[in-house]
C-alpha cells in the first residue's frame, strides 16, 4: 500500500474517499518493468505477441467496413449481446451453465471489481478475503471504506476453519459482513488452487450466514496439470442457490488492451450494476466488444489458448526449477499448476520491501507480499510472476535473486 506524498494545493477539497484510496505497487511497479534492462516478476503481463496481429487487423477492418457506425457509436449499458453469447460458451468450457439475460460485461475484471464494491459496501461493512489476496481488489473494497478481514491460506486454499470460526464470531457481534472474495483457480498472488472439499465448504458456509460470495475467475482457463475443479458457481448453481456472483475477464485469455470483464449474478444484483455502469461509464466499449466477438467467433481462439498454456506451462516450469537449483535453504515457494504467479516465502527476518531496492539494481523486479494483505503482513514474502520473462530471462533473474538473498541471510547470521 502506498500512497505519494506530493504537496496538493486542493487537498482540503477532497472527498474523504481518497483517503482510502492508495496507489497500486503493482502499477507503480510496472513503470519499472517496462525499462528493458529489468526482468520483470512483478506484473501479471500476458503474452499478447502470440495472437494474430493479422487476424486482429482483418476483424477489425471488417467491423469497420460493415458496421463501422454502430461499431463507434454508444452503446447498451448490459453489454453487447452477441459477445455475451461467445462469454457463455467460454463458460461453459468451464462447466458453467449461463444465459445471456444473466451477464453484464464491464471494463476488464476490475471494474466488475469496483462496480460490486459500489454496490454493496457502507462504510465499515466487512469484507473477507483469503489472505494473502488479489491488491487490486483490496484497493477497490477499501476504496470503498470496507473493513477487510483477510483470512490465512495453505496449499489448498482459504481455511475454511478459521473462516467458520471468524463468521460465527462475527455473528455473535452481528456484524454487516457483505461477501467472501476469492480467486478459487491459481489464485493472484498465491498461485494456490481452492480444493473442492473447501469449495463446498465456502458455500456452505455462505448460505448459512446469507452473504455471498464474489468468485473472480481470470485464470482457470490456464490450467497446465490436473483437472479441473467446478467453480464454486457451478456448485452452487447445481444445488438451487443464488449465493455466487461470478466474475471474469478476456485480459488472460485474449488481451487485457481490450479491457472486457463480465459478472454473472442474480438479476436484481445485475440491476443495480447497470445502474452502476450508467453512472460511471455509460457503456463498455462498443469497438472492443465487437472485436472479441470476432476474435471468440473463429474457434481459432482455442488454439490461442493451448498456444498459451504451452508458453506459461514452460515458464513456470523454469522459475520451478531454478528456485530449486538457486535458493537457499530457509526459503520456499508455492507450486501453482496453472494461472501466473508464484509465492515466495523468505526468512521471517528478511524483509522483501527492502530486498527490492538491492533487485532493483540489480535489474530484477518483484512485488513485496506485504502489497496483498490487507493488515500488513507479509513482509518476508513476495510474488513472483512467471508468465511475463522468456525462460532464458527467469533462470537469470532467479539467480540474481537467489544471489541477493544468499547474502542477506549470511549477513544476518554474522550478527547473530
Ligand atoms: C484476480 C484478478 N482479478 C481481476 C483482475 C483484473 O482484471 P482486468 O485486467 O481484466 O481488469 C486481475 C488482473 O490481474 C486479477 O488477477
Amino acid at each position: 500500500m502506498s500512497k505519494k506524498i506530493t504537496f496538493d494545493y486542493w487537498k482540503h477539497l477532497y472527498s474523504n474517499r481518497t483517503e482510502y484510496m492508495f496507489s497500486s505497487e503493482i502499477r507503480d511497479l510496472l513503470s519499472l518493468s517496462a525499462r528493458p534492462d529489468i526482468i520483470s516478476f512483478s506484473g501479471g503481463l500476458p503474452e499478447v505477441k502470440a495472437l494474430s496481429f493479422q487476424r486482429l487487423e482483418r476483424y477489425i477492418k471488417r467491423i469497420l467496413k460493415t458496421n463501422g457506425d454502430i461499431s463507434l457509436q454508444y452503446g447498451e449499458s448490459e453489454g453487447y449481446y452477441p459477445l455475451k453469447t461467445k462469454l457463455i460458451e467460454v463458460m461453459k468450457i468451464e462447466g458453467l451453465d449461463t444465459v445471456e439475460e444473466d451477464i453484464i460485461t464491464t471494463t476488464g475484471g476490475q471494474q466488475a471489481l469496483d462496480l460490486l464494491a459500489k454496490i454493496f459496501i457502507n462504510p465499515g461493512d466487512i469484507i473477507i478475503t483469503e489472505s494473502p489476496a488479489y491488491t487490486g481488489a483490496l484497493n477497490s473494497f477499501r476504496s470503498y471504506e470496507a473493513k477487510i478481514i483477510g483470512i490465512p491460506q495453505d496449499q489448498n486454499g482459504i481455511d475454511t476453519s478459521i473462516l467458520e470460526k471468524k463468521l460465527k464470531e462475527l455473528g455473535n457481534k452481528k456484524a454487516r459482513i457483505k461477501f467472501i472474495y476469492l480467486v478459487p483457480n491459481f489464485s493472484n498472488p498465491s498461485g494456490v488452487t481452492l480444493s473442492l472439499q473447501r469449495r463446498k465448504k465456502v458455500l456452505e458456509l455462505a448460505k448459512n450466514y446469507n452473504i455471498m460470495i464474489l468468485e473472480d475467475n481470470p485464470y482457470g482457463m490456464l490450467r497446465y496439470e490436473d483437472k479441473p475443479i467446478p467453480t464454486i458457481k457451478e456448485l452452487d448453481s447445481k444445488s438451487g442457490g443464488h449465493n455466487v456472483i461470478y466474475i471474469s475477464t478476456l485480459s488472460k485469455l485474449f488481451a487485457p488492451g481490450f479491457r472486457i470483464g463480465w459478472i454473472v449474478a442474480p438479476h436484481p444484483i445485475l440491476e443495480n450494476i447497470i445502474l452502476g455502469i450508467q453512472s460511471s461509464i455509460l457503456c463498455v466499449s462498443t469497438f472492443s466488444q465487437r472485436i472479441a466477438y470476432e476474435y471468440f467467433s473463429d474457434p481459432s481462439w482455442r488454439d490461442n489458448i493451448d498456444e498459451f498454456i504451452k508458453i506459461y506451462a514452460k515458464r513456470k516450469d523454469t522459475m520451478t526449477r531454478a528456485l530449486k537449483e538457486n535458493f537457499p535453504e530457509g526459503t520456499s515457494w508455492s507450486t501453482p499448476k496453472g494461472g501466473f504467479f508464484i509465492w515466495l516465502k523468505l526468512p521471517h527476518y528478511l524483509n522483501t520491501k527492502e530486498i527490492l531496492a538491492d533487485a532493483v539494481r540489480n535489474n530484477v523486479a518483484y512485488v513485496p507480499g506485504s502489497a496483498f494483505y490487507a493488515d500488513g503482513k507479509g513482509t518476508n514474502e513476495a510474488r513472483l510472476a512467471f508468465c511475463t520473462e522468456n525462460t532464458e530471462r527467469i533462470e537469470k533473474g532467479i539467480k540474481i535473486l537467489a544471489d541477493i538473498i544468499k547474502e542477506k541471510i549470511k549477513l544476518y547470521k554474522s550478527f547473530k
